[in-house]
């Protein structure tokens, strides 16, 4: 049986709040919730999921290095860090992993200063308003990324 792909998920600032946090812009599940359904949709996916939050930026950074050479694939929603950090995306790209950005709500119907992403230029692809559901959209689309014929 072919190797597992394993893949980094990745919570920035905030999201640790899920379930409570502005329900009504990112709805009632919790994270700890996200982290299970996704270990769970993984298992059907030939994947296996590491999952950790953090608010802080250095931390995150460190996480996304640890991963080269470690990790086949990252899903990341970098919360406030999308609109601010260079050093996030500056250590996506030294991965050279394919990274899903998502975010629970649709970030360009919100606030302008939503409207610009550091990580969206070096990622695979954006997924943007589905909720919950949009982490295992980009876990499905990343193992996809990862299976197609070279
Ligand atoms: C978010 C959108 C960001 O603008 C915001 O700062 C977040 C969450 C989302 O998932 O919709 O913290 O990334």
């Amino acid at each position: 049986m072919a190797e597992a792909h394993r893949i980094l998920v990745l919570h920035g600032p905030n999201l640790n709040l899920l379930g409570q946090r502005e329900p009504e812009i990112y709805g009632r599940t919790t994270l700890a919730e996200i982290d299970a359904g996704l270990a769970a949709a993984a298992k059907g996916m030939q994947a296996e999921v590491e999952c950790f939050q953090s608010n802080h930026e250095g931390v995150l950074v460190d996480r996304i290095q640890e991963a080269m050479g470690r990790r086949d694939g990252i899903v990341i929603n970098p919360g406030a860090f999308t609109h601010t950090s260079v050093a996030i995306r500056d250590a996506l790209a030294a991965t050279d992993l394919p990274v899903v950005e998502v975010h629970l709500s649709n970030v360009f119907a919100r606030e302008d200063f939503r409207h610009r992403s550091y990580v969206s230029g070096i990622a695979l692809a954006v997924i943007s308003g589905l909720g919950a559901g949009g982490y295992t959209a980009a876990l499905q689309g990343l193992v996809a990324h990862l299976e197609r014929p070279v």
